[in-house]
């Protein structure tokens, strides 16, 4: 990396700052000894201008609408790849061999059964739990059935917990819906694929036979490809903090999943398909988009906007064409939602306000659809993506653990609060 300094210079004092350049990317000024040179703290509470490490995992570029998974495009490796194929590629850096893939598809299948004591969590819960109560819950708990993968100094034990977590979380979100709808759990297969064990655990009943729509499950699997991983975002930051402390990595997950919950962040696919329904049809558009540009008011068009991508995101587009293959594939013709949602779409496009602030669709617009017509309630979107996500969230655990410059997260603030003042007894005070 080429090394250049900046000075910044504050009355008497003054702190020469290495800026470091990336392979791509923004170069960055290193504060790291800025407090001990001149006392002072950054402030970016949004972490807009902020690089939290340096990683090798993913780029994005927010301008040109680019997504890099280990320098390959997303549209690379949604048309042409296929999930387990991502995950080994997010994990180990490269593409597999043919013998490396194999290898890596029989592992993780012969780890998608949980512990048999799992299933007595889930009848703590209420039936109508929201499946991301379950998952944050379950998820946690896993780490008390593994204690052979917990040890996160060795190698060894950071991948078999790796390879867990992608392996069991299909199976763990399956049986917070078949919870959720009270059906009786259903085993993963080890003769199906990752995206047909899924759609098999979740819609198959014990009374008939539950035949793979191949269309289906190819969509399925691009979806969690979609989804698999995206630079230092809320819930991969979350992550990354909590397993800075040196807590294993079941723990850390969970904590992903509830960051991931909120409806600003993964919550948004529940919460788009919500407000499509709200919307309802074609001629209330425009009441919505006026809801949005409307300070005082704090509707969102959910499904759009990005911190980093000021231009279409390059996920919402496959995942476009994702939901058309599945709507034909259904024979679902004329969906009122896809209509309101096109036309919402080109409306928000053409309109000076979503222009100047450069909001564009982003994954969650178009997945609502998506999932709803594959079968999936609403409340079970984000337990979707959070198990796609499971991979990048590992795999950036991974990363920040074997960084040799790795050290707890503990950021300082700008304190604003009252200064230092004596304690008044109860019967002194006004
Ligand atoms: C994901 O970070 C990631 O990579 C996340 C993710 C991933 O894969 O991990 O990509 C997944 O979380 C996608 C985003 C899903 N969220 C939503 O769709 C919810 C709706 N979007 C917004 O809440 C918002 O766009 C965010 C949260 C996504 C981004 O928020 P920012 O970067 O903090 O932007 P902002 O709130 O500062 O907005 C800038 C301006 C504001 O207006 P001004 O204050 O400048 O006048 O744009 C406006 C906002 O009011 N704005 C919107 C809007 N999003 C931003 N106005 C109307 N509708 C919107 N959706």
């Amino acid at each position: 990396m080429t090394e250049q300094s900046a000075k910044l210079t504050l009355g008497q004092k003054d702190a020469d700052l290495a800026v470091r350049s990336g392979s791509i990317g923004p170069d960055v000024v290193d504060v790291t000894a800025l407090y001990k040179q001149t006392g002072l703290f950054t402030y970016d509470p949004g972490f807009s201008s902020t690089a939290s490490c340096e990683s090798k995992i993913t780029y994005i570029d927010g301008d040109e609408g680019v997504l890099l998974h280990r320098g390959y495009p997303i549209d690379q490796l949604a048309e042409r790849g296929d999930f387990l194929e991502t995950c080994y590629l997010l994990l180990y850096g490269e593409l597999p061999t043919t013998r490396e893939k194999d290898d890596f598809v029989y592992r993780v299948t012969r780890h998608t059964m949980v512990h048999e004591q799992m299933s007595r969590f889930y009848t703590g819960f209420r039936r109508d739990a929201h499946p991301m109560a379950v998952m944050v819950g379950s998820v946690g708990a896993l780490s008390a059935f593994y204690h052979d993968s917990t040890d996160i100094a060795d190698p060894h034990q950071r991948m078999v917990a790796s390879l867990r977590m992608v392996a069991k979380m299909p199976t763990i979100a399956a049986m917070a819906y078949k919870y959720h709808i009270g059906q009786p759990f259903v085993y993963p297969r080890n003769d199906l694929a990752y995206a047909e064990n899924f759609l098999h655990m979740c819609f198959a009943v014990p009374c008939e036979p539950y035949r793979i729509n191949p269309v289906l499950a190819r969509a399925m699997d691009r979806i969690f490809i979609l989804h698999a991983d995206h630079e230092q975002n809320a819930s991969t930051s979350t992550v990354r903090l909590a397993g800075s402390s040196g807590a294993n990595p079941f723990a850390c997950v969970a904590a992903g999943i509830a960051c991931l919950w909120g409806p600003a962040h993964g919550g948004a696919n529940e919460a788009a398909l919500n407000m499509l329904m709200e919307i309802g049809t074609k001629d209330r558009i425009p009441e919505f988009i006026a809801r949005a540009k409307d300070k005082n008011d704090p509707f969102r068009l959910m499904g759009f906007g990005h911190r980093v991508y000021k231009n279409y995101d390059p996920r919402a587009k496959i995942m476009q064409q994702t939901c058309h293959e599945v709507l034909d594939e259904l024979g679902i013709k004329d969906d009122p939602l896809l209509e309101v949602a096109m036309e919402l779409e080109r409306i928000a496009l053409t309109d000076e306000y979503f222009i100047e602030k450069k909001l564009y669709p982003n994954v969650d617009f178009y997945s609502g659809i998506t999932l709803k017509a594959l079968g999936f309630p609403t409340t079970m979107f984000t337990v979707l993506f959070a198990v796609a996500r499971t991979v990048g969230w590992i795999a950036q655990w991974k990363e920040m653990i074997e960084d040799p410059h790795q050290r707890i997260g503990r950021p300082r603030q700008l304190y604003t609060g009252a200064e230092m003042r004596d304690y008044v007894a109860v019967d002194e005070r006004g």
